[in-house]
Parts: structure tokens; sequence; C-alpha cells
């Protein structure tokens, strides 16, 4: 039999995080407090990095969990499986989190149906406990043991919402793309380019950003200003990097590509 060794999940490296406000202050008394934590905001914003940051600085290990809409509740609890020794029960990501007191952290919850949402109920509240039905054993969670999650509002339809009973169960930080100075000194340190570069590629992005509503769902993240940042890395003319990592990615539209190219070429042109 194999046994579980919880130290896989163990963030040895620091993961850069630039904080922006007490983010960081914020998340410690939470966690101190062993309150459940929602992260809000835009995709590409850093809330995955912070998650990572706060894990490697408070020492827990950190396991995530991406949600989709076809997870069931046995996805994150655990199953019976069958092998050659006949049915044995596999922990799932919540379980091994609660068992060895990891964060775990459930990336886009809003996309997992509510009735597998519902399963983190008992462990987000004085219970601290996972029941395993199928199994008929209580976990209790471990003290180390903590519950976040992440949500891009804005995004889902009014169908695909977390329950108020779910969302009335963590406290909740809202997160943003960073201001203009700040956003490219991140880019900058994530990719090496230098300061005047990240400027420019800030400038892009802050355009882009003042389309959102006019036709574009989203705009440009800090995650693809590090992409366009790498592909000048390469050694890819900045025009070029741009369209690719910047403008492709987030339109179908013609006229928004159109815009968004000229802004590109005025500023690299
Ligand atoms: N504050 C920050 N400090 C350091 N890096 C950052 C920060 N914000 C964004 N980044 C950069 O942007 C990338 C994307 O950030 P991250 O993966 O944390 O986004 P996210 O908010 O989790 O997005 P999603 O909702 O799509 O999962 C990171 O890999 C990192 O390069
Ligand atoms: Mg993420």
């Amino acid at each position: 039999m194999t046994t579980f060794d919880i130290n896989q999940y163990r963030i040895t490296e620091e993961p850069f995080y630039q904080a922006q406000v007490n983010e960081v202050a914020l998340y410690e008394a939470a966690y101190a407090a062993r309150l459940p934590v929602m992260l809000k905001g835009p995709t590409g914003c850093g809330k995955s990095r912070f998650v990572e940051h706060m894990a490697w600085k408070l020492g827990k290990p950190l396991i995530t969990v991406a949600c989709n809409e076809d997870m069931t509740a046995s996805d994150l609890v655990g199953r019976y499986l069958l092998d050659a020794n006949g049915t044995r029960w596999i922990d799932g990501p919540l379980t091994l989190a609660a068992r060895y007191g990891a964060i775990c952290y459930l990336d886009e919850v809003v996309e997992a149906r509510q009735d597998t949402t519902v399963v983190i109920h008992p462990l987000t509240d004085h219970r601290r406990n996972l029941p395993l039905d199928k199994k008929g054993e209580l976990v209790t969670a471990h003290p180390d043991f903590q519950l976040v999650i992440s949500y891009n509002p804005g995004y889902q339809s009014l169908m695909k919402d977390l329950k108020q009973s779910t969302k009335q169960r963590f406290a909740a930080m809202e997160f943003d793309y960073a201001s203009a100075d700040v956003e490219a000194g991140i880019v900058e340190k994530e990719t090496g380019v230098d300061a005047g570069l990240a400027a420019q590629l800030v400038r892009i992005a802050v355009t882009a950003r003042n389309l959102k509503g006019h036709g574009l769902d989203e705009g440009i993240s800090t995650r693809l200003l590090v992409y366009a940042a790498t592909l000048i890395k390469q050694g890819i003319p900045a025009a070029d990097a741009c369209r690719m990592a910047l403008v492709r990615p987030i339109t179908d539209d013609a006229d928004i590509r159109d815009t968004l190219d000229h802004a590109i070429d005025a500023i690299f042109g």
C-alpha cells in the first residue's frame, strides 16, 4: 500500500507576489482564525499567485482544485476504487487537505454545481468536519486546514452563482489589476524586461481595459502582459508579440482587434 505524503504539496521556494494594499495582513489574520476566504477578481490578476505566496509564507501545504461543471462531490471528497485486492477508498483533494492540514484552494468554484459546492459547508462553520457518507467516516479537520475559494465576478450567468448560504461562509477579498506602475514592476520582475518596455506593455493593457463593456468582456490581464514580455525576451519584435499575446487571445471582433493593433503601432511603431 502506498502511503500519502502531504509534503509534496509544500511550496519550498518563495513565489514572487507583489502586494497591492494590505492583503497579506488581512489573509494572515483570516488564517490565524482559520476563517474560510474567498478571493474575487478578474482573470490573471494574481489570485492564485497570492495563495501560493501565502501558503509558502505560512509554511502550509497547498492543495489546488480547478473546479468545473462536471465535477461531483466524489471528485472532492473521494471514492471507492476497484483494484486487484477488491475495493479501496481513495481520499479526494478536499479530504486530503482536511485530514493532513493543508490550505485547500478551490479555483473557479462557481463552475461547480451547487450540489457539489454544499459538501464544503460543514468544513466552513464551527463544525470543521467532513462527512464521508459512502465510507461512513466523519473526518475532523486538522487544526491547520483552511479553505480558500476563488471567484471571477461578472463572468457567470445568473444561473451560475454561489448560493448565499455558501457565500456567507467566507470572508472575501477583492483583487484587481495593479496600478500602472506597480503592474509594470510585476512584468519586469516576472520576465526581466526593462522598466521602459514594461511600462509600454502596461499602456496597451490600460487602453484595452477601457474598452471593457464596449465590445470587450474582459481587459488584458497581467498574465497576458507577462506572456507578451516573455515573447519579446525570446526575440520576437514587440508589436508582433503584443498582437499574439495581448490582442488575439481576448477578442474575435475585427473592429476591436484593429483598434488594439493601432494602439500597439502607436506605442511600438
Ligand atoms: N501581484 C502579483 N505579483 C506577482 N505576479 C503577479 C501578480 N499579479 C499577477 N501576476 C502575474 O500574473 C500571472 C497570473 O496571475 P494568477 O495566476 O495569480 O491569476 P488569477 O487571478 O489566479 O487568474 P485566474 O482567475 O484566471 O485563475 C502570474 O503568473 C504572475 O506572473
Ligand atoms: Mg488562478
